[in-house]
């Protein structure tokens, strides 16, 4: 009995990783659509966001080795895919920058859960110590993203005044 507790134990342990192991990828990053080249972003500014957000919210995230044990690596698989979803810093211009509003709120909500602690996503910074952001990493990242909001916000006025100006001639 003992045995066949022993051979399904392994075969579990070796299995269930290997089969987790294609979902752990990384799509390719076209360097044009990065946050970084359309969005102004002082280098600081780019090292809390590699530290705290790029691990779930970008196509280079560094797959951990918990990444590949049964259970963990389900959670992880998901938290990251959904991550990508609603919020891809290597896809800007193709989703979140597409239009000047959509990319001024998606600067916006970022602000609003790291300063609601809602984002580094936990169990993520307890495992990740780097991730952990101080009062000032939260209030250097909410200047930046208030003031690119903003610039995104006058863009969109100008463009639309601009199409009114059109429409009137
Ligand atoms: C461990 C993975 C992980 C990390 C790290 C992470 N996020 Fe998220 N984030 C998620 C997931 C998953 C969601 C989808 C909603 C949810 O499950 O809470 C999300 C949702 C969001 C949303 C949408 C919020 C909403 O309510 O719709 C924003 C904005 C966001 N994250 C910003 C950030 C920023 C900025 C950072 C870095 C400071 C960050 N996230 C770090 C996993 C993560």
């Amino acid at each position: 009995m003992s045995k066949w507790i022993k051979i399904s134990t392994v075969t579990y342990l070796t299995l269930v990783p290997l089969s987790a192991q294609h979902a752990r990828v990384n799509p390719p990053i076209d360097p044009l659509h990065t946050i970084e080249a359309n969005v102004p972003i002082p280098k600081e500014v780019v090292a809390i966001l590699q530290r705290a957000c790029l691990d779930c919210h970008s196509n280079s995230t560094h797959w951990r080795w918990y990444s590949r044990l049964p259970i963990l690596s389900s959670i992880v698989n998901r938290d990251v895919e959904r991550a990508r979803q609603v919020l891809n810093f290597s896809e800007w211009s193709g989703h979140a920058g597409l239009k000047p509003a959509i990319a001024a709120s998606t600067l916006m909500a970022s602000c609003a859960v790291i300063q609601a602690k809602k984002m580094p996503k936990r169990p993520y910074p307890l495992f990740h110590a780097r991730a952990r952001l101080s009062q000032e990493d939260k209030n250097q990242f909410c200047e930046w993203s208030k003031t690119e909001a903003m610039k995104l916000v006058e863009q969109r006025r100008k463009v639309e005044g601009g199409a009114a100006a059109i429409t009137r001639q």
